[in-house]
């Protein structure tokens, strides 16, 4: 039977980019090891926005990874929790850590990117550096281990594409030229925060 791995987060964009990403280590001719699982999928219904007040990524992973192994109470599962934000230099490192609230949650993106693009408006293109961070935290046999990636892009001045979540829009990759919001979901796992913390992940899981 295949082994149970649990991705602890309610985000559907994270959960569909982490399946992708499972799904293409298969086809790069290797076994699909797990069985990847959405919190839904085994029925754990917790608050993990009440979990992430740390103040690092690390720790906000760790906290996230260890609230859903505990609920499960099952040895044999493994769990697998992102978190990941975007750090933009000239704006001090914000939103950082607290991406997923910059200017409340519930606040469109649209407004986010207004605010954002706004307080850069006189920054010139090479002040304008940024990067996506994602910490991957994975409980075996309650043993934790992370994993830290980043992706180094710039923000552009207009928001662009309609792809991908969050702050893809006004992020650009230089290597496509282009913004993570008009990458292919395979595109930017190949190259992004999340893809190269994932490829870690299956290093550590092999
Ligand atoms: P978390 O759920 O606390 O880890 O929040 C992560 C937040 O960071 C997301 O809600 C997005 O706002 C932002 N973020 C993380 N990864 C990405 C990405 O790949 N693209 C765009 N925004 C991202």
């Amino acid at each position: 039977m295949m082994q149970r791995l649990i991705i602890a987060t309610k985000n559907e964009c994270k959960i569909n980019e982490i399946k992708r990403f499972f799904e293409e280590v298969a086809i790069n001719g290797e076994r699909p090891l797990f069985n990847i699982l959405s919190l839904g999928d085994v029925g754990v219904d917790l608050d993990l926005e009440a979990v992430e007040d740390g103040a690092t990524f690390e720790e906000n992973a760790t906290k996230k990874a260890i609230a859903v192994w505990k609920a499960l109470d099952d040895e044999n599962c493994i769990v697998l929790a992102d978190d990941s934000g975007l750090e933009i230099d000239a704006l001090g490192g914000e939103p950082g850590v607290d991406s997923a609230n910059f200017m409340g949650r519930e606040t469109p993106y649209q407004l986010r990117f207004d605010k954002i693009l706004d307080d850069m408006r006189n920054v010139p293109y090479d002040k304008r550096n940024a990067r996506f961070v994602c910490v991957m935290a994975v409980v075996i046999k309650s043993e934790v281990s992370t994993f830290k990636a980043t992706i180094e892009g710039k923000i552009v001045d207009k928001p662009t594409g309609c792809s991908g979540f969050g702050y893809d829009p006004i992020f650009c990759v230089p290597e496509f030229n282009c913004t993570s919001a008009e990458l292919s979901l395979t595109q930017k796992n190949k190259i992004s925060h999340r893809g190269k913390a994932l490829q870690m992940v299956v290093e550590h899981l092999k």
